[in-house]
């Protein structure tokens, strides 16, 4: 089974070719980064339209590249959200068409969980459950207990900014330009600078990362940059490698997840995987470039979630909200 996957819930414009859910055959992203670059951050307005423009020769592109057509698709799966309205309509309404025009069914996605999915790409899904999934984005902080490969329980999250967009508004306190995570990485140089570790005693699962970003302003014109960014970025991997080690304590998982954009921060994922392997937990960390966005995860997710769940396999209809998050 082929399954055609569409993204564009945020900034990147994303199609892809996904067999049997697993195989990519065909994996294509036309990131806007340069395009909000200039503005500091992503503006709406101008990520939908852009999203119109590139959503069509991406497709062909596609097509074209994988030597497939359109007979060769079973079924189209696309992100149904969360995320930006205007450019989660881009992908509905292309998906919608398509599967209206060439008869396929259509598979609505959840972002979160298409970012839970990004972990199994070229791989075998784990044979036990629960697991635990530590979603890092732009638009999300989220522990997420994997109850089985089709139940997801949030069990915390961000009381306020996401991880990723802790790093982008530093970034952009500190002149470092968009995207925030890769720019604070690269200038990070260990330093005297002390920041704190925002509710790493709490006895929840959920983060802040709001008061962070205030503390550091504060700082931000006396201290050196380079030692601000090292600080603030291990501020952060403490408190979520914290709250993740307290979450294996309680509902010991069988296995760890890492997904989303920050995910592809090194230092997170050495200290995730220095966590796996002391609780003995299995582990998947997706590959860097399934860290970000893409249609790959929508297209792979969709495989899974049809064959399991009935009322996420539509026929051009579209639920606005997926039934498999329960809080
Ligand atoms: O998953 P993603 O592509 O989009 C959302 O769904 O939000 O994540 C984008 C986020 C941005 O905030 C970016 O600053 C962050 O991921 N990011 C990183 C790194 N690479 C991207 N954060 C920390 N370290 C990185 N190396
Ligand atoms: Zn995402």
């Amino acid at each position: 089974m082929i399954i055609l996957g569409i993204e564009t819930s945020c900034d990147d414009t994303a199609v892809a070719l996904v067999r049997d859910g697993h195989e990519v055959l065909g994996s294509l992203v036309s990131s806007q980064v340069k395009l909000h670059r200039k503005f500091g951050g992503i503006v709406p307005e101008v990520a939908s339209r852009k999203h119109l423009e590139q959503m069509l020769p991406l497709l062909d592109e596609l097509f074209k590249t994988t030597h497939l057509s359109k007979d060769d698709v079973d079924a189209i799966a696309v992100t149904n959200g969360p995320g930006l309205l205007g450019s989660l309509l881009i992908g509905l309404s292309t998906a919608k068409t398509l599967a209206y025009v060439w008869d396929k069914p259509l598979i609505a996605v959840d972002h979160l969980i298409a970012h839970i999915y990004s972990n199994f790409i070229n791989k075998v899904l784990p044979k036990q459950y629960p697991g635990l999934a530590l979603i890092v984005s732009g638009g999300h902080t989220e522990l997420v207990l994997v109850e089985n490969n089709n139940k997801f329980k949030i069990i915390g999250g961000t009381r306020d900014d996401a991880a990723g967009e802790a790093f982008d508004k530093v970034a952009k306190i500190l002149g470092l330009g968009y995207p925030g995570g890769p720019a604070i990485a690269k200038v990070a140089k260990q330093g005297d600078v002390v920041l704190p570790r925002p509710m790493i005693n709490d006895n929840s699962f959920d983060l802040s990362f709001s008061g962070l970003k205030t503390a550091l302003m504060r700082i931000s014109k006396t201290a050196p940059t380079s030692e601000l960014a090292y600080e603030f970025q291990l501020a952060i991997t403490d408190v979520l490698v914290s709250k993740t080690k307290r979450a294996i304590r309680k509902f010991n998982p069988k296995f760890l997840i890492l997904s989303g954009g920050v995910a592809a921060n090194q230092q997170l994922r050495d200290k995730i995987l220095e966590l796996a392997e002391e609780k003995k937990v299995l582990h998947y960390f997706p590959e860097l470039r399934y860290c970000m966005d893409n249609a790959a995860m929508v297209a792979l997710a969709a495989y899974y979630l049809k064959s399991s769940q009935k009322n996420l396999w539509y026929n051009v209809e579209v639920a606005t909200e997926s039934s498999l998050f329960t809080n």
